[in-house]
């Protein structure tokens, strides 16, 4: 089994370190074959090759098993004309990754916000919606008539709302057999509309599973009263986008965030957050989000592959990363901690080899 590494801006180096790390531990506890490719993505392969991100890094991510891929910088790129492409928006659009998982737990030792425990999914549609590289076939969905008239297309199609809500229900069905539809049909009466209808039309098929529907407004804001109350949640592309942040604020913080960037064939980890350049090469930067993306990938081969050996790991993984939370002198700053990112990994490795039963 072969991984590609793309370590990306910022902290993605020290991060995606900490999460080799781990990696390894569990690949020498549960003994399942593994070899790594390294390339550059981002800024360093910017300077190398003058783009962000290589045709022929698309034609690796297709020919190995899955991508490990560091936070960019997105924000900070010259215009794509110059080599800036949005790395995350290539690998999803060209890899068809529609589902994007991205969970938000509360763990044991660290305060939420709320007060309150949560551990929800927010099933996120990735390749299309109000993304502006998404929507055409050539050009991009913003465009400018005259000086003054900036416009934005969004995109959302029967099959591509069908496909992410079935992801929604499969996991649903795995978990506490619950799917929450985040929407704004009230508004956007045609285009969520056609989300809608297609929710309900999968809802119907699932009479076993509790749904419901909810305005993202009034989302952001149940979210925040009781995150308790769901458990999985489905929407569109930038609806996802700002309640995931949301959620995993709320679950502990941006840190913890892992996320899943799946389609049939491919699958991406990738951590919620971004590059967080003020903090890069300090060796504090929170590595959980990321060693938590990439044992959901494990779990999502796993299930491909079936070798439970991996999905095995998943889990080891995710209690060894609980139980280092759970020591003050482990956790990095960001979550009031004084440890190290070296020291995160260092230690979630160790509990990778004892935990194992
Ligand atoms: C995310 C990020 C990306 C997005 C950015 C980097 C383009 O915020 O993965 O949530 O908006 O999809
Ligand atoms: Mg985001």
């Amino acid at each position: 089994m072969k991984l590609l590494m793309l370590p990306g801006d910022g902290i993605g180096p020290e991060i995606s370190d900490a999460s080799r790390k781990v990696l390894d531990a569990a690949q020498a506890q549960f003994g399942f074959p593994l070899e790594y490719e390294e390339d550059e993505i981002g800024f360093s392969s910017l300077e190398r090759y003058g783009t962000t991100i290589r045709d022929d890094l698309i034609a690796t991510a297709m020919a190995v098993d899955g991508v490990i891929l560091g936070p960019v910088s997105h924000n900070e790129y010259p215009p794509i004309e110059e080599g800036g492409l949005n790395p995350s928006g290539v690998f999803r659009k060209q890899l068809d990754l529609y589902a994007n998982i991205r969970p938000a737990k509360s763990r044991s030792g660290i305060a939420t916000p709320t007060g309150r425990p949560m551990d929800l999914v927010i099933v996120r549609e990735n390749t299309e919606g109000f993304y502006a590289d998404r929507t055409m076939v050539t050009g991009t969905g913003e465009f400018m008539p005259t000086e003054d008239l900036a416009m934005a297309i969004r995109k959302v199609t029967k099959k591509g709302s069908r496909r992410i809500v079935e992801q929604a229900f499969a996991l649903a069905a795995r978990r506490r057999q619950k799917v929450t539809t985040v929407h704004k049909a009230n508004v956007l009466r045609v285009s969520d509309g056609l989300f809608l209808e297609q929710a309900r039309a999968v809802a119907s098929s699932h009479p076993s599973i509790e749904y419901e529907e909810e305005l993202v407004d009034a989302m952001a804001a149940h979210l925040i009263r009781s995150p308790d109350r769901f458990d999985v949640i489905v929407t569109t592309n930038m609806f996802g986008d700002i309640l995931s942040d949301e959620a995993s604020e709320l679950s502990g913080g941006l840190g913890l965030a892992a996320s899943l960037n799946a389609g049939t064939d491919y699958a991406v980890a990738q951590a919620q957050h971004g590059s967080a350049p003020d903090i890069a090469g300090k060796g504090i930067a929170n590595p959980v989000s990321l060693i938590l993306s990439v044992a959901m990938l494990l779990d999502w081969l796993g299930a491909r592959r079936a070798d439970e050996r991996l999905n095995h790991a998943a889990r080891i993984i995710e209690q060894a990363v609980d139980a280092t939370l759970e020591d003050p002198s482990a956790r990095t700053p960001d979550l009031g901690g004084n440890g190290s990112t070296d020291k995160f990994a260092a230690e979630t490795a160790r509990r990778v080899t004892d935990l194992r039963p």
